[in-house]
């Protein structure tokens, strides 16, 4: 990653030292978790936004302008945000976002960069003002057992059958060793709730911010002509500090295809031994980013296709003037 968050003072780090959950954590139902949005027709899209990163040093009216006429697929029949929505945001900032979307008014889901959480508001805030939207598909609880602020599922239904889950995750924010920080990943206890979850084997796919320490071998492996794929990375992936089987556990649990952010340069889609490892496209301009490489990455589901593949996946490009 180019850009040196190691500079970053610490004081943006304190709010993940002093941010804890309730102490008497309640283990909640995995139905508790369940959304659902109807796939009534033959196919089914969705526009996945990466690393906005929201935040004080931000031209905000511009930034709404851009997410409003340009970002935003008007077709799209729901949007994920893969995490850094913001960083050094305040109140103020978290509800521009929320309200810009909500006025759009196209279903949103929200997960967790390892940034969104280093801003002026407490570590619930954005949470609460994403379960006060009538818009946004989002579903937590402050006292539950599951590490990290994001941990639910959008079952795709039409007749009460489901076509597709799509598992939203937050892949944490950094792990503290040595004096030092590397990012963080998800946590077994996340990763036990995808494995109880998906005992019924429905078709899925996973959204979060930091990439599985597979992605690396899989664009290695691209590049060598050993997978398919398409589009590059242009940084070395700034993956999770360690392998936790999440990538195993993932291909038991049916899920096809995981849709992570974080390296803004990086917008590589790769078929790695039958799961897709997918990078988002950077939907913004702000802390660092190639402006060739800036726009969404669509994802277009159809009801009645066996599998998933990359002729699913599609990078959309915007120009920012
Ligand atoms: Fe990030």
């Amino acid at each position: 990653m180019k850009f040196n968050y190691k500079k970053l003072s610490l004081f943006l780090l304190l709010p993940l030292l002093t941010s804890c959950g309730s102490t008497n954590k309640i283990k909640y139902d995995k139905e508790d978790y369940r959304l659902t949005m109807e796939f009534k027709d033959e196919t089914f899209a969705i526009e996945q936004i990466t690393d906005l990163h929201y935040g004080c040093y931000s031209n905000i009216e511009e930034m709404n302008n851009f997410v409003k006429n340009k970002l935003i697929d008007k077709d799209a029949d729901l949007l994920i945000l893969t995490g850094d929505s913001f960083l050094s945001a305040t109140k103020n900032i978290v509800d521009n976002l929320i309200s810009l979307l909500d006025e759009i008014g196209i279903p949103y889901a929200f997960t967790y960069g390892n940034h969104d959480l280093q801003g002026n508001y407490p570590y619930y805030y954005i949470n609460e003002k994403l379960m006060e939207s009538k818009v946004a598909k989002f579903i937590d609880y402050k006292d539950d057992d599951l590490d990290g602020l994001a941990n639910y599922y959008i079952d795709l239904v039409d007749n009460d059958k489901t076509y597709y889950r799509l598992y939203i995750i937050d892949s944490n924010s950094y792990y503290f060793s040595n004096f030092t920080y590397k990012y963080d990943v998800i946590h077994d206890d996340q990763l036990e709730f995808i494995k109880e979850v998906s005992k019924d084997n429905v078709k899925g796919l996973a959204f979060f911010h930091i990439p599985l320490v597979e992605y690396v071998d899989a664009y290695n492996g691209y590049k060598e002509g050993k997978y398919e794929g398409f589009g590059d990375n242009f940084e070395a992936s700034c993956i999770g500090y360690k392998n936790n089987g999440a990538f195993d556990i993932f291909k038991e649990a049916n899920i096809l295809g995981t849709f992570v952010g974080h390296d803004h340069l990086n917008y590589s889609s790769i078929d790695y031994n039958g799961m897709i490892l997918s990078y988002g496209v950077k939907s913004s301009k702000e802390i660092y980013n190639d402006d060739e490489i800036l726009g969404y990455k669509k994802i277009t589901l159809n009801k009645n296709e066996e599998g998933f593949s990359l002729s699913n996946i599609e990078n959309v490009f915007l120009s920012y003037e």
